[in-house]
């Protein structure tokens, strides 16, 4: 076994139909695939058609799964219920909202403006909470039975970060909605999860979180206890189970997969990593010796 195998059995999902919003790229398209493969109908969406009708075609033709491709800008309310109205027609019914999309790049706080604050609050908060209230009204209206909600934030929602600070504001109010929702709307059968990733490299978020040569300069990689960055179908794995029926009392929960990441950055005796072997014995000496003095 290795951790880049499937999971699940297969037909886990098997006739779930799936949203997967920012799912022509990345790690929406990495999930987005390993739905279809467990027999999953989805619909993928974002900004860019062109994207999205490209992305459908290639996950179609590998798994033999059915993708809708749907354009649809989160930031605006009125093209989340368009796009909730467009799976429905196709599909029917909707199981599973799963707000991936996002938008994030670095930058010292005082350098932006206040639309470009705006601009990630709007896609990672705005969006998120966009497709939950629409979807949330529409299984409650419709007394679907069980429906589920899996939001895509990162580790620092609760330690926060420096030069992304956008992003970390939105992200915490992402991982607030879920764990309320839990509670809230359990009663209509909603679940409501959430993954926290580390570093899982991607096109979109290499680009603008190390962009040029701070790919070089700055080893993600090296920041991880396991001294690896993430693979796809790691997070595949865990978001389809957490969609899946096999986590029926999961929810309000967030699960982290980063590799110990967050806690290396967070322990405030991580440091002594640094001291070779061979010194322990001394400075265990060194203490013993101060005994009772
Ligand atoms: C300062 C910037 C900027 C930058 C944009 N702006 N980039 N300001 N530094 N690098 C400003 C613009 O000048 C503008 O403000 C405002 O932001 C909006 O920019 P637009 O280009 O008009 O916005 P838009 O076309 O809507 O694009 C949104 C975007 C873009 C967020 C700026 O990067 C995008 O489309 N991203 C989507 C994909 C993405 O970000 N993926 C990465 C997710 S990774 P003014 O005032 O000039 O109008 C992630 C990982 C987290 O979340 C954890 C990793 C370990
Ligand atoms: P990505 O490929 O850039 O994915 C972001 C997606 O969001 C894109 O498909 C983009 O599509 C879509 N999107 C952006 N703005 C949108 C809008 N206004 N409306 C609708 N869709 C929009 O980056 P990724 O790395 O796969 O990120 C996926 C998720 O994982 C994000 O939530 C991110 O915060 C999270 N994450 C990633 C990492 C990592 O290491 N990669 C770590 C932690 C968390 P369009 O441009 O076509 O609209």
């Amino acid at each position: 076994m290795a951790y880049t195998d499937k999971m699940l059995r297969d037909n886990a999902l098997k006739d779930k139909i799936i949203v997967v919003t920012g799912g022509g790229s990345g790690l929406g398209k990495s999930m987005t695939k390993y739905f279809m493969e467990l027999g999953a109908k989805v619909a993928i969406t974002s900004r860019d058609l062109e994207k999205l009708k490209t992305t459908a075609q290639e996950l179609e033709a590998e798994t033999g799964g059915k993708c809708l491709a749907v354009q649809c800008d989160v930031r605006h309310y009125e093209e989340v219920e368009n796009m909730l109205q467009a799976v429905l027609k196709e599909y029917g019914r909707v199981d599973v909202l799963l707000n991936n999309a996002a938008g994030n790049f670095i930058s010292p706080t005082e350098r932006l403006s206040a639309n470009a604050f705006d601009t990630v609050i709007d896609i990672v908060l705005k969006g998120s909470k966009n497709c939950t209230l629409a979807f949330g009204k529409h299984w409650i209206d419709t007394k679907q039975e069980k429906s589920t909600i899996l939001n895509i934030v990162t580790t620092y929602a609760w330690t926060g970060s420096a030069y992304v600070v956008p992003s970390a504001t939105a992200k915490a109010g992402v991982l607030a909605m879920t764990r309320s929702l839990a509670v809230e709307w359990a009663k209509y059968g909603i679940r409501s999860n959430a993954i926290a990733p580390g570093p899982f490299p991607t096109k979109g978020a290499w680009d603008r979180l190390l962009p040029g040569d701070l790919k070089d300069k700055f080893d993600l990689a090296k920041k991880v206890p396991l001294k690896r960055v993430g693979d796809h179908q790691e997070l595949a794995n865990i978001a389809a189970y957490l969609v899946s029926d096999f986590s029926a009392y999961v929810n309000g929960e967030v699960i982290t997969i980063d590799g110990g990441e967050w806690l290396k950055g967070a322990g405030q005796f991580n440091l002594l990593e640094a001291i070779p072997e061979e010194m322990w014995d001394m400075l265990e000496a060194m203490i013993k010796a101060k005994k009772n003095k």
